[in-house]
């Protein structure tokens, strides 16, 4: 992955989208080969805006949490309580969300807004490089497209590199700079997002097309 790009990974379902991440975050098990990362550890966006976030915890808590823990895996990091808060606001402000949330729970939270809220928690340690696996599929279609637009936004102002996995292709267009095609675990194509759609070499993405 270059830095500042979007590259998206499409392929159908069990092909190894979500293996494939989770080998870059050393969360798979069983995996042969090597994960080679110039970058800070990548954070992940998860498709499930429900699941995804402790419901027990406040807004608050939820994205001081990510400041708290990295101050104690690295003392360079280490933050006081008030500029953990202070990073928490700012971060609520940048993902479109008021501050009165900050003493809410998940539960009083849309969907949409709870999505607002995982992008908050993956960007609030400045990691540059996040994994995005599905984010807006279980959302409805108007608030699908916020979501892509407030990703867009933050790439810009943060300098962000993006894994974006979609089953879905036309996902990807709006969104990515290049695309690389999976199918049964291996990698099958790769190229810029208007080669991939204009001129694809693979049978297998030009049927991703229809
Ligand atoms: N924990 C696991 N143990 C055994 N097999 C698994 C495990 N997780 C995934 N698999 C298998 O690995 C293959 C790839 O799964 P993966 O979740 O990476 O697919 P995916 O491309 O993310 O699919 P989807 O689009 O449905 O999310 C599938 O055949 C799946 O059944
Ligand atoms: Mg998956």
């Amino acid at each position: 992955m270059y830095e500042g790009e979007s590259l998206g990974l499409v392929g159908e379902s069990g092909c190894g989208k979500t293996s494939l991440s989770k080998a870059i975050l050393g969360m798979q098990e069983h995996m042969s080969g090597e994960v080679s990362c110039h970058v800070s550890r990548p954070q992940m966006i998860f498709q499930d805006p429900y699941s995804s976030l402790n419901p027990s915890k406040t807004i608050g808590w939820l994205l001081m949490e990510p400041l708290r823990a990295a101050g104690i895996l690295d003392k360079k990091c280490a933050m006081s309580k008030a500029d953990r808060k202070a990073a928490a606001y700012d971060m609520l402000a940048r993902v479109g969300m008021d501050e009165k949330y900050f003493h809410r729970l998940p539960s009083e939270l849309s969907g949409g807004q709870r999505q607002r809220i995982s992008i908050a928690q993956a960007l609030i340690t400045n990691p540059g490089f996040i994994i995005a696996d599905e984010p807006v599929s279980a959302l409805d279609v108007t608030i699908q497209a916020q979501i892509m637009e407030l990703l867009q936004k933050l790439q810009e102002e943060m300098n962000l590199s993006y894994l974006f996995i979609s089953h879905d292709i036309n996902v990807v267009y709006h969104m990515c700079d290049r695309i690389m095609v999976m199918k049964d675990g291996r990698m099958i194509e790769i190229g810029e997002t208007e080669d991939i759609f204009h001129d694809p070499k693979e049978a297998y993405t030009k049927s991703l097309l229809v």
